[in-house]
């Protein structure tokens, strides 16, 4: 179920031939990103990655004591739909201080009204992305969470940890943790 065929330890760049250069985000692409606080968090599954985002970005927010953010998540499939996220991924959140209490739903049409950026985790979330977006304005607020990786990072998407053990938790969230970080960063125009 991993567009990027990497479910292990994330390693294998994808193989999707998209623009990825080895950089991150332009500064008028950063620029773009200023007072977007309604973000939606987009994975396959809705219960592993993209809600751990939504937990790791909440966190951020309120350590920081900010404001008028609106932070969720949803998933491209609807396997899992109405479930709390894998029992995996919040063992490892907890240990972090982080509870993960989303319930997994699929992503709408709708959401594109709803939220200011949408922000999938790896090539195949951002090509499906493309799909349910409703015009053409609202896949402007598609965006790969690889952009706010720092520079030096070797990955280029979240790998998928569903199928694999725990050390691919604790690589979600440590790139999450960074491309959040970033994220706020560039939302608050720091
Ligand atoms: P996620 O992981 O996209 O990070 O939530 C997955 C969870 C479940 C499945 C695939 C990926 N699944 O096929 O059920």
């Amino acid at each position: 179920m991993n567009g990027n065929e990497d479910i292990r330890d994330g390693r294998r760049r994808s193989s999707s031939g998209n623009a990825f250069s080895g950089g991150r985000m332009s500064p008028e692409e950063r620029l773009a990103m200023k007072g977007k606080k309604r973000i939606l968090f987009i994975c396959l599954g809705n219960i592993c990655r993209s809600p751990a985002a939504e937990g790791v970005m909440k966190s951020i927010v309120a350590e920081a004591g900010a404001h008028g953010y609106e932070i969720d998540s949803a998933g491209i499939g609807g396997y899992h739909i109405g479930q709390l996220p894998d029992p995996r991924m919040r063992v490892h959140a907890r240990r972090r201080g982080l509870e993960l209490d989303h319930y997994c739903r699929q992503v709408k049409a709708t959401d594109f009204d709803d939220f200011d950026l949408v922000i999938g985790m790896d090539d195949r979330n951002i090509r499906d992305l493309h799909v349910v977006a409703p015009s053409p304005e609202a896949e402007e607020k598609i965006v790969a969470m690889r952009q706010f990786f720092e520079k030096s990072n070797y990955y280029d998407h979240v790998p998928d940890p569903y199928y694999g053990e725990g050390d691919g938790f604790e690589l979600v969230l440590n790139l999450l943790e960074e491309g959040c970080r970033n994220l706020f960063n560039a939302i608050e125009g720091r």
